[in-house]
Parts: C-alpha cells; structure tokens; sequence
C-alpha cells in the first residue's frame, strides 16, 4: 500500500450566512424544500474548522445577501501557480459572484488575475492534477473555457464530456485524490463514452465510483494528498479509499446538497 503525504494548503470558503433554494438550476434544487441556515453554517463551520484541525490555512469571503449559492466559492475562480482565472457563470443568478470573487483577489494582492472571456464555473468544471488540467463540458463551462485555461495557465487542458444532469458539474464525477501522482477516482456513466476512454487511457489506476456512492455526492470531495474529506453518505467509498493507503473524512453537509453542492464546492483551493 502507497504511503499518502498530506501537504499544506490554502482554501477559500464562503460561510452560508445568505445561503437559500430560491431557484432551481441544477437537478439537486427544490425551491419548494426548506432550508435550515442555522444548520448549513454549523455543517459548514464545521468542515472549515476541520481544514484547519488538518493544519491548512483558510480564507473567509463576505457572503452576501443577494447571492444565496455564493455558499460554493469553488465555482468563483481556478488557482493554479498563483495565477487566477475569474469565473463567468452560466446562469444570471449567479452572475455577480465572479465580480466577488475578482474584488476579493485584487484586494489580497493576487498580481495575475484575468477575468474571462468564455463561461466557466471555476473549478467546479477543472479539477488539477500533476499532468493536466481536466476540464469538464457539457452542462456549465463552455468548451471555449479549456482553450483560454490552457493558454493562460499553460498546462495541457483535456475536455470531458459530462452526460448526466445529475452530474453536472466535473467536480461531481471526478475527484482528484493526490495531485502529486495523478491518483483521481470517478464515476465512468456521468462521462460520454469518448471521455471514458480518455480517462482509462490518462488513468489506468483510478479508482471507479458506482451508481451509489456518486448519487451520494461522494466525488464532490477534496483531498490534501492523504486526507480526503467526502460527504459522509458516500459509505461505499471508505473501505476503497483507505485500500489505496488514504483516510477518508465523512462531513455532513446535507443542508447545503439542498442545492447541489457538497464538500468540494465550498472549497476553492488558491494553489501557490
Ligand atoms: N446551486 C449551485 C449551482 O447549481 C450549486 C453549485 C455546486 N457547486 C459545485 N462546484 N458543484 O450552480
């Protein structure tokens, strides 16, 4: 069995102060289904503070008022090599996240920060890994998005196509699990038959997530290269998971999959 490293890192998070189901853009949002804020900040505070525990260093982004789903700060930028590439989000609702996000980075001194020309939701469509940067398609980023990441942040982007509305976003297929050696798990039927067999060819070791467990949110996961922190209700994917040498984390965040997103959307990772 590998032995797994865990290595610093640096996340920035957005408390769900605002956060609210009042439209519904993605299959997992009923507007109808209430929500418990009081509960969605202490699930969230709680994955927060276990970053911390883990030694990792977290920054706070305002939330405001009128930006229910600013809750997911993975969707409002890539950071790679200290460079940032702002989002453009797909849908109105969201729109005025991205200026959020850019204000936030100007602000803390982030010298290269491009705002971009074609839609992406952050990393909830790229996902890192020691190789490529892989690049999800089909619901959210448009495919323009790959080339222009690609040429900003020089590093090979590789397209997927993504296939099911439940799945509609790379970060819920796909889960890197050490950026140092390539290691990523995912569920291969959110993925077009085409970009299945990328992902076997980059990917011969990966782990695959079935039906279950992906259902469960449990790729919306964020890894330090030892610990990897997943919805709780992914029970499939502990024994697997610690197989391959890591130590899975169940967090609960059931509030916040009231709107489709779990661990890894609250979770922007600013990559040095
Ligand atoms: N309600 C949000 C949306 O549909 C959820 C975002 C979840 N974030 C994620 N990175 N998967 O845009």
């Amino acid at each position: 069995m590998p032995r797994r490293h865990a290595t610093p890192r640096r996340y920035l998070m957005c408390p769900p102060a605002h956060f609210a189901v009042t439209y519904a853009i993605n299959p997992w949002m009923d507007p109808t289904k209430p929500v418990d804020v009081p509960v969605a900040v202490a699930q969230w505070e709680d994955l927060r503070d276990r970053y911390r525990a883990l030694g990792h260093t977290v920054e706070e982004l305002t939330p405001r008022r009128d930006l229910p789903d600013m809750v997911f700060a993975a969707n409002g930028a890539t950071v790679i090599d200290g460079r940032v590439l702002g989002a453009r989000f797909a849908h109105p609702e969201r729109t005025a996240e991205a200026a959020a996000h850019l204000d936030w980075f100007r602000a803390h001194g982030w010298p290269e920060v491009r705002e971009p020309l074609h839609v992406n939701e952050g990393e909830g469509d790229f996902a890192v890994t020691a190789s490529y940067v892989l690049a999800g398609r089909g619901f959210r980023a448009s495919p323009l998005s790959h080339g222009e990441a690609q040429e900003f942040f020089g590093r090979p982007v590789i397209g997927l196509d993504l296939v099911d509305p439940r799945f509609y976003r790379l970060d819920t297929a796909l889960a890197v699990l050490d950026d140092r050696t390539d290691d990523v798990m995912y569920h291969p039927a959110a993925f077009s038959p085409g970009s299945r067999a990328v992902l076997e060819r980059l990917f011969p070791h990966a782990l695959t997530v079935g039906e279950r467990d992906a259902a469960a949110l449990g790729l919306n996961a964020v890894s330090d290269g030892r610990h990897v922190l997943l919805p709780q209700a992914a029970l499939g994917l502990f024994a697997p998971l610690r197989r391959r040498g890591y130590d899975p984390i169940g967090m609960d965040l059931s509030e916040l999959l009231k709107g489709g997103g779990s661990v890894k959307c609250c979770t922007l990772e600013l990559r040095p």
